[in-house]
């Protein structure tokens, strides 16, 4: 498999495949998922012989054989039935094997990996916009080739009851035929079945089009918002992009609702125009200058109207990013007691949001009304007028023709107002469309996650001159930071607030990657390595933790597979977690709702250690991470610390000093700078930064001291 990937440029790691050695052999599904994931086009399918002959410009197919093993076949020849398969155990020096069908359908299971280096751009890669919507929708060819037809063989059908109803009045009714009157009542229900039969299956197909389209457009659309870089999400409310990607459901009901309905219409109406103007052009004429006031009426609003409509998305995005605000902080709300403040500012928005919203619909109110004489004049104007004619006309043929034109221009004319009213929602739509792109049009983390080196990671870290400056603030956050840490010694990192010492971390996660300088892992430049492998390298604890929905055990194996309880109740000992979850009603089995309320600070501070231990990571990084753990269990983690810090690089922020003596190097910052570098010892005998740092925190300790000395005896006896 690796050679295959190889083959297409792409490297894949064994290690993510996460399969042991004792484990059964992966199914072709985790392997065509593996290469998906390093970026490149995979599929696992069953193929037959006759298949694979054939298939000569694929470039190498991994095939899995019964006894667990895979081959890879190079090239394939079905003149001679033959294909050349490579034994991937073998010396890479090796000649490939000829094998024929009996030989291969005896050892082969018929799964086969196809891989491609996925060169053009997948649809996930370009923006958003409405050629990449009319790209999926035309993607449904197929059921969208089915309703036009069905749509076209209704409007067809709809010609009939007018043309049948013109028949009885001109004839049925001047000659008194019953016998003609029975033949189009039997036609009328022949065609009345058809049409029902068509309809029900039109909408049957509009519905399944419909919820594909919703399932993709939702994939596509999270699937992109997961790649955006983190400086997103701390740019924007939770609330705001929660709003503005529903906005999705918007253009998903335009897409399967108005639009195809009037694009279907229009097919009615291409039908049924040419016969208005057969039965009475003067007629029709009418119809269409009626619905092309209608048109010019709509047009003539658009612009206004859609300033309107930008400033009534603007306050709803703002409310509803006050709305996100306060649910997510609701417990500062309620601690603070700050609910009429929160209420302020929602009504505020609220009040917002509907004065726009009120002065959008007092405006779209003039068209809709201005359109109105308009349509009745499409339907009753034309039935006047149509008599007006009729009683002049000497054939009598008017009299017939005028009723099966009152009932065709009603179908005419809902399609043609349709078409009018189209405009307007393509522009609420295209705002939509707008709002989604704000938010997943943005670079993306991709090119990162799945390109770039996957060195083996020992984890020796070196800062050279890095300086870094958060978007949008003057002062840098790093200045000039330059120290180095060998791989599997433990730097603890001290300062005051603010001085840079998560932004150091940060930037070793490649959470901020615009700095200057240089750092590196290993001798690697950070920017060069896979972000996604890179990270999967790193354990990381912060001091708040989001714990997931799920049992205690779901949530420190974070749904990485092929790891077992075992694992977890390991990682737990080893975070001195176990203690507690073992006093847990269920133990590892125990639920934890979203926000984990049923956990102390300390808790689910020690579940995330355990999380992050879990795979073992090369690199551990602690960003007060025991900060909320109380003196004893913080203890138990120290003392644990030394035991995980063992074969692996540990960065480790803490207020607390005590926790960090023990560390190799400890590093000092000032306002980002690098103030000192070096052991407990060293640092107190020359960093005087270190050495205030480190009294204020002891002081307590002497004083103590001093208390125990002159204190009263609780009891005197
Ligand atoms: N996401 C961000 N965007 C903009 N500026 C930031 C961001 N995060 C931190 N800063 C700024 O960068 C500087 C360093 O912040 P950093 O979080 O590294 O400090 P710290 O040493 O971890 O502080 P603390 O001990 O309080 O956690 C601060 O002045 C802060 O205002
Ligand atoms: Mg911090």
């Amino acid at each position: 498999m690796i050679r295959a990937a190889r083959f297409h440029g792409s490297e894949l790691d064994a290690r993510e495949l996460r399969h042991g050695a004792s484990d059964p052999p992966p199914t072709a599904a985790m392997l065509s998922e593996w290469a998906q994931n390093a970026g490149l086009w995979s599929r696992a399918v069953r193929l037959r012989w006759r298949q694979l002959v054939r298939m000569r410009d694929s470039g190498p197919v991994v095939l899995l054989l019964r006894d667990g093993n895979a081959a890879l076949m190079v090239a394939a020849d079905p003149q001679s039935n033959l294909v050349q398969l490579w034994d991937p155990r073998g010396p890479a020096t090796q000649k490939p094997v000829a094998v024929d069908e009996l030989l291969l359908t005896h050892a082969w299971t018929g799964e086969a990996i196809l891989l491609r280096a996925d060169r053009r751009q997948s649809p996930e890669d370009t923006p958003f916009s409405l050629a990449w919507l009319a790209g999926i929708v035309l993607g449904e060819r197929k059921a969208l080739r089915d309703i036009a037809i069905a749509s076209l063989t209704i409007s067809v059908l709809t010609v009939f009851p007018p043309l049948i109803v013109m028949s009885v009045v001109n004839r049925v009714l001047e000659f008194r035929s019953v016998s003609t009157l029975v033949l189009l009542s039997a036609l009328i229900v022949v065609v009345t079945l058809y049409e029902t039969m068509l309809t029900y299956a039109r909408r049957l197909i509009v519905a399944v089009v419909g919820a594909r389209l919703d399932a993709q457009l939702s994939l596509r659309i999270f699937s992109r918002l997961l790649r955006l870089p983190i400086d997103y999400f701390e740019r924007h409310p939770a609330g705001e992009t929660m709003y503005r990607t529903m906005q999705v459901n918007r253009v998903r009901e335009f897409l399967t609702g108005k639009l195809l309905t009037t694009l279907l219409d229009l097919i009615t109406l291409a039908v049924l125009l040419p016969l208005l103007f057969y039965l009475n052009a003067f007629l029709a004429w009418i119809v269409v200058a009626c619905a092309v006031a209608i048109l010019l009426i709509i047009v003539a609003f658009l612009r206004p109207l859609r300033a309107l409509y930008l400033n009534v998305t603007t306050a709803e995005t703002l409310k509803s990013a006050a709305l996100g605000e306060t649910i997510f902080g609701i417990r500062t709300v309620k601690a603070l007691a700050l609910e009429p403040q929160r209420r302020a500012v929602w009504d505020e928005r609220v009040a917002q949001a509907g004065r726009w919203r009120l002065s959008f619909q007092r405006l779209s109110n003039w068209p809709q009304t201005l359109v109105l004489p308009f349509e009745r004049m499409m339907g009753l104007g034309v039935i006047l007028l149509g008599a007006y004619v009729a009683m002049n006309d000497p054939t009598g043929y008017m009299v017939g023709a005028l009723f099966a034109f009152m009932m065709l221009s009603q179908r005419v004319a809902a399609p043609l107002v349709g078409l009018a009213r189209l405009i307007e929602d393509v522009e609420e739509v295209g705002a939509a469309i707008g709002e989604i792109g704000s938010v997943v049009n943005r670079p993306l983390e991709n090119h990162a996650s799945t390109s770039g080196m996957r060195p083996a990671i020992a984890g020796a870290i070196r800062f050279e001159d890095v300086t870094f400056t958060y978007p949008g603030s003057a002062m840098p956050a790093l200045e000039q930071v330059s120290f180095e840490i060998p791989a599997g010694t433990t730097l603890g990192i001290v300062g005051k607030s603010g001085s840079g010492k998560s932004t150091i971390t940060r930037l070793l996660q490649g959470i901020n990657r615009d700095y200057q300088g240089q750092l590196k892992i290993d001798g690697s430049d950070l920017r060069e390595i896979n972000l996604r492998y890179l990270r999967q390298s790193f354990g990381v604890v912060l001091q708040d933790n989001f714990l997931f929905r799920g049992s205690i055990r779901d949530n420190i194996i974070a749904g990485r597979p092929g790891l077992t309880l075992a694992d977890a109740v390991m990682a737990a000992r080893l975070a001195g977690a176990e203690e507690f979850i073992e006093r847990l009603p269920n133990g590892f089995e125990t639920y934890i709702e979203e926000g984990s309320p049923n956990l102390s600070g300390g808790q689910k501070q020690r579940l995330a250690i355990a999380r992050a231990l879990i795979q073992d990571p090369r690199l551990l990084i602690l960003d007060e991470a025991t900060s909320a753990l109380d003196p004893e269990s913080e203890a138990i983690v120290t003392a644990n610390l030394q035991r995980i810090a063992h074969g692996r690089t540990m960065v480790i922020v803490s207020h607390r000093l005590s926790t960090l003596t023990t560390c190799d190097n400890i590093l000092v910052l000032e306002r980002g700078r690098v103030a000192d570098i070096g052991p407990h010892q060293v640092l107190l005998e020359r960093c005087l930064i270190y050495r205030q740092l480190w009294a204020q925190q002891n002081r307590h300790m002497n004083r103590n001291v001093a208390h125990a000395a002159v204190a009263p005896a609780p009891f005197p006896r």
